[in-house]
């Protein structure tokens, strides 16, 4: 029996030692999920959306799936994005997608491995304007998905890094994060955020503009898809001219009716959003130390986030802010790039800021 109780825990330690830790990072946004494992670089890329039967009470798609039905499935077919403005929006939705996503990109590299399954391990960001709770939720649908421990950054430090700033000087670097559900700016020194704006502008929130826009102008009723979409094909600031014929439905009818919609109505439906942005990077820098400012003027600031694509973004917030700014190398995959190169390196971890969530 003595035996026994002194061989047991020597048995437990055994296979904690055996048990690997397996890094992961993961940029759970409103729009996009993107996962990379470490050594293997980004492994997923998939829009961040699930369906679920209200008949079955079920969830039945997940991903490029869901999103391809979005707004064209039956009444009993819920089409959700669980994260909204960067925070979880609905827990089981997002349970359910990422666990659906790290069966599909990360267990696969971890299958042959019969006995030894490794423990997993998250890093992942969340907005800075996130609560205590918010943090929290996002910390437990990883858990509940797959990881026994979960570290959690702050976005634009995420951002930043990922977009080869040296985030760990005592230059100030001031980036500028434009995603789907948020706009988020940060002012970053030796490793920590100095002063940052978060603002709820993100691409879902222009599609929205848009749709009214087309309404108003044209009477169009058009689905958040195809708004998305007519954005992306249409928005520039670098004096592009195209256009497109949309498909909706007329206003006053409700029968089909397209549109030719050009580059110069959804420029002149976004400009607002784009001046209310660069509203929120003034009044950011007013409340920065008069020494540091001094420094962003001359470093100026990084564009990341898929908005950054927009074609002459950067040189139209130039132009408006004075601000010298360049876009990140694929600025859409700036924060997964920030996570996965935090997650491989000891040294920076130590030196960066951990976003608490309990
Ligand atoms: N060329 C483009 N022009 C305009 N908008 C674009 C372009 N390319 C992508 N977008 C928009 O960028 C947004 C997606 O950005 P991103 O993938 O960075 O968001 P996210 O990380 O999912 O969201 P968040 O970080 O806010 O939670 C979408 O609204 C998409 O329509
Ligand atoms: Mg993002």
């Amino acid at each position: 029996m003595r035996n026994l109780k002194e061989i047991v825990p020597k048995i437990y330690s055994f296979a904690g030692m055996l048990m690997r830790k397996e890094k992961v990072a993961i940029d759970f946004g409103t729009s996009m999920a993107r996962i990379a494992i470490n050594k293997k670089g980004i492994v997923l890329r998939e829009p961040a959306y699930v369906g679920y039967s209200t008949r079955s009470k079920e969830y039945l798609f997940h991903g490029k799936e869901a999103k391809e039905i979005f707004g064209k499935s039956p009444n009993f077919i819920d089409v959700i994005r669980p994260i909204e403005q960067g925070i979880i929006s609905d827990f089981d939705a997002g349970v359910y997608l990422m666990n659906k996503l790290v069966q599909k990109s990360v267990l696969p590299y971890y299958q042959n491995i019969i006995f030894l399954r490794p423990i997993f391990e998250a890093y992942t960001a969340v907005p800075v304007s996130s609560t205590e709770v918010e943090s929290r939720a996002t910390q437990e649908v990883l858990e509940r998905a797959l990881f026994a421990n979960v570290r959690l950054f702050e976005k634009p430090l995420a951002a930043a890094y990922g977009a080869d700033q040296p985030i760990f000087s005592k230059d100030p670097t001031f980036v500028l994060d434009f995603g789907a559900g948020m706009v988020e700016m940060a002012v970053i020194i030796m490793g920590g955020i100095v002063g940052s704006k978060s603002l709820n502008l993100g691409g879902l929130h222009m599609d929205r503009i848009l749709k009214n826009y087309l309404h108003l102008k044209y009477g169009i009723i058009i689905g958040d898809v195809t708004a998305e979409h007519i954005k992306e094909e249409l928005l520039s600031f670098d004096g592009e001219k195209k256009v497109l014929t949309v498909r909706g439905k007329s206003l006053e009818t409700g029968l089909p009716k397209s549109a030719r919609v050009t580059s110069s109505d959804v420029q002149e439906a976004l400009v607002s959003v784009i001046n209310q942005i660069i509203d929120g990077v003034k009044e950011l820098l007013e409340t920065i130390p008069p020494e540091i400012v001094d420094g962003l003027v001359r470093r100026g600031a990084v564009l990341t986030g898929d908005l950054a694509n927009i074609p002459g973004l950067d040189a139209y917030i130039t132009r408006e802010t004075k601000l010298p700014i360049i876009k990140a190398n694929v600025p859409q995959d700036a924060t997964i790039r920030g996570l996965a190169k935090l997650m491989s390196s000891t040294e920076d971890l130590t030196r960066i800021e951990i976003k608490s969530a309990s």
